[in-house]
C-alpha cells in the first residue's frame, strides 16, 4: 500500500518537473541562434506567444506593432516570425522573388489536415498544375454566365428570406445568411449541386457546413496552441473534436464525388460542362494515377474554404459600414436607379434580377468602390505570408533566415498613413473614384486579393457575385444595425469573420 501511495505521490511531482524543463527547453529554443541584438534583422517585440495574450485582438495589436515599426519579429521556437506592412516587402515576397516564397513546413503542417494537397498549400509542379485547370475554368466565358444565373437565383431567394425575417422585430443574423448563400453558390458553381443552405432544407448541408466551419476554426487555433501536436498524437480536446469534423466532412466530400462521376458517366460532352469539378474529373479520366479521389476531396474542400468565407465576410462588413454610414448606402440605391433605370422599380425580385447583366455590373462605379473600401479596412484575409527558402533581404534592408516566414499584414495596411493618407482609418469609397470612374491600386498596396503569380483566382468571380447580391438586397431593403450599441468587432481565424455574426434589421423599401 505505502509503495502505491509513495508511486503516486512521486508521480504527481514529476509532472510540474517535466514541465518546468520543457518549458526552459522551449524559452531555450526560442530566444537561441535569431541573432536578437542585431539591428540587420527586424526588431523583436516578444514572442509568438504574445498572439495567445492578445488573441481576440490580434489584427489591431499588429497594427498598433506596425506603427512602431513597419517590419518586426516575434520568435517561434524553430523560427522567426516576420511580419510587414511595407508594400515593397510585399511585392519582393508575393512577385520579384516568387520562386524563394513558399508556403512553408510550419503553415502546411497546421493546414494539410483539413486542406489535404489543395491549391493553397502546395508548392512547385503540384500547385502550377491545379492552378493551370482553375483558371483555364475561371477564364471561360461558360462560368461567367453559369456564375451569373447562379448568383442571381440565390439573390432572389435571399431576398426572399429576408423579407420574411423583416417582419419580426429582433433583428437576423445577416452573417450567418450570407454564409449559406455563398455556400450554396460555390457548391452550384464549383461542383453542380444544389445544396439548399439557404433555405435550410437540407439536414446534410447543415451538418456538412457545421463541421466546416468549426474544423477551419479549429485549424486556426493550432497557430496559437503549441500543443496541437501532441494533442493529435493523443487524440485528445480541440484535435478529437477538429478530427470528428473531418471525418464528417470527408464522408460528404466523397458522396459529392460519387454522384459527379455517375452524372459524368451518364451525360458526355466534356466541352459542355459548367462546374470546376467535372473539369477535374476530366482531367482525373486522363491522369488517374496522380488525380485520384483523395485529390479531388483536397480540390473540393479547398474551393469551399476560398469561394464561401472570404465573400459572405466582406459583404457582411459591407452592409455594418453602409449601417454605419447611410449616406453611401443611400448613394449605391441611387447609383442602382441610375444604372438599371425605370426597371430598378420592378417590384418582383425574380423579374428585378433578371436586368442585372454583366454590362450593368460594369457601371456600377460606386457599388464597386465601396466593396473595395470594405475590402481595404476588412480585408478577408487579414494577415497572411510565406516561408523564406533561403536567406535573403528584404527592400527595406532588413535580412532574413532561411526558414523564417515573412507575414505580411492586410488588415494593418488599410490603417496606415504612409500608405493611405491622413484618413486610413475612414470609410470613404470616393478615395477610389475619380470623374465617378473607378481607379485600381497597386496589388502589393492593396493587397485584398494576394498579388503576383498566386493573386486570387476567383476575384472577378467574388465581385460579380457580391454586387449581384448587394444590388438584390438594397434595391428591396434598408438596412440597419439590431442594436446600435453592441460593439462589433472580428473573430481570430482564417478570414475576418464579424464576432457572434451581424445583427440586422431590414426595412422594405417600396418601389418608386
Ligand atoms: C472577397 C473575396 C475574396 C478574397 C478577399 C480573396 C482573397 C484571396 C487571397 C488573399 C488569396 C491568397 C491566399 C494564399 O495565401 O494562398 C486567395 C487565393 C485564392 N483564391 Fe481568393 N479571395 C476571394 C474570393 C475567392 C473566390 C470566390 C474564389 C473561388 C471561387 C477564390 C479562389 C481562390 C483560389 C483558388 C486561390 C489560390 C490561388 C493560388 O494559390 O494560386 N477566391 N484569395
Amino acid at each position: 500500500m505505502d509503495i502505491i501511495v509513495s508511486t503516486i505521490l512521486y508521480s504527481m511531482a514529476l509532472v510540474p518537473v517535466t514541465l518546468s524543463i520543457a518549458f526552459v527547453l522551449l524559452l531555450l529554443k526560442t530566444f537561441t541562434g535569431k541573432s536578437i541584438q542585431s539591428s540587420k534583422y527586424p526588431p523583436v517585440r516578444g514572442t509568438v506567444f504574445v498572439q495567445l495574450v492578445h488573441f481576440n485582438q490580434l489584427y489591431d495589436y499588429m497594427t498598433g506593432l506596425v506603427r512602431r515599426s513597419t517590419t518586426f519579429r516575434l520568435l517561434a521556437p524553430d523560427q522567426s516570425e516576420i511580419f510587414t506592412a511595407d508594400p515593397r516587402n510585399v511585392e519582393h515576397i508575393l512577385k520579384t522573388d516568387f520562386e524563394k516564397y513558399t508556403k512553408g513546413k510550419y503553415d502546411i503542417d497546421i493546414m494539410k489536415d483539413l486542406f489535404g494537397e489543395g491549391i493553397f498549400v502546395v508548392n512547385g509542379e503540384k500547385w502550377k498544375k491545379q492552378r493551370k485547370v482553375a483558371s483555364f475554368e475561371f477564364a471561360t466565358s461558360v462560368l461567367r454566365d453559369f456564375s451569373c444565373c447562379v448568383f442571381r437565383k440565390n439573390a432572389v431567394k435571399l431576398v426572399k428570406i429576408v423579407e420574411e425575417l423583416s417582419a419580426a422585430s429582433e433583428g437576423f443574423d445577416m452573417q450567418d445568411i450570407l454564409m449559406r448563400c455563398t455556400l450554396d453558390s460555390i457548391f452550384k458553381v464549383g461542383f453542380g449541386v444544389e445544396l439548399n443552405c439557404l433555405e435550410g432544407s437540407s439536414k446534410e448541408g447543415r451538418a456538412f457546413m457545421k463541421a466546416f466551419d468549426e474544423a477551419s476554426a479549429l485549424t486556426y487555433w493550432r497557430y496559437v496552441d503549441p500543443t496541437w501536436a501532441l494533442k493529435r498524437l493523443l487524440n485528445i480536446g480541440s484535435e478529437a473534436r477538429l478530427r470528428n469534423n473531418i471525418k464528417l466532412i470527408d464522408n460528404f466530400v466523397h458522396q459529392l464525388i460519387k454522384i459527379k462521376r455517375n452524372q459524368l458517366a451518364a451525360w458526355r460532352e466534356p466541352n459542355d460542362k459548367e462546374d470546376i469539378l467535372s473539369r477535374f474529373l476530366l482531367e482525373c479520366e486522363k491522369d488517374p494515377m496522380n488525380i485520384n479521389e483523395k485529390y479531388l476531396r483536397d480540390i473540393i474542400l479547398n474551393f469551399i474554404i476560398a469561394g464561401k468565407d472570404t465573400s459572405a465576410n466582406t459583404l457582411s462588413w459591407f452592409l455594418y459600414m453602409l449601417c454605419k454610414h447611410p449616406l453611401v448606402q443611400q448613394k449605391i440605391v441611387d447609383e442602382i436607379r441610375d444604372v438599371i433605370g425605370d426597371q430598378a422599380s420592378e417590384a418582383n425580385p425574380d423579374e428585378f434580377v433578371e436586368r442585372i447583366t454583366d454590362p450593368v455590373l460594369h457601371r456600377m462605379h460606386y457599388l464597386h468602390a465601396t466593396l473595395t473600401e470594405t475590402l481595404r479596412l476588412y480585408p478577408a484575409v487579414p494577415l497572411d505570408g510565406r516561408c523564406a527558402e533561403i536567406d535573403d533581404v528584404l527592400p527595406d534592408g532588413f535580412h532574413v533566415k532561411r526558414g523564417d516566414n515573412v507575414n505580411y499584414l492586410a488588415y494593418s495596411m488599410g490603417r496606415v498613413h504612409n500608405i493611405w493618407g491622413e484618413d486610413a482609418e475612414d470609410f470613404k469609397p470616393e478615395r477610389w473614384l475619380k470623374d465617378g470612374i473607378f481607379q485600381n491600386e497597386s496589388p502589393f498596396k492593396f493587397v485584398a486579393f494576394h498579388a503576383g503569380p498566386r493573386i486570387c483566382l476567383g476575384k472577378d468571380f467574388a465581385y460579380r457575385q457580391m454586387k449581384i447580391v448587394s444590388i438584390a438586397l438594397l434595391r428591396f431593403f434598408r438596412f440597419r444595425l439590431a442594436n446600435e450599441t453592441r460593439p462589433v468587432t472580428y473573430k481570430v481565424m482564417f478570414t475576418l469573420h464579424i464576432n457572434n455574426g451581424l445583427p440586422l434589421r431590414a426595412v422594405p423599401r417600396l418601389a418608386k
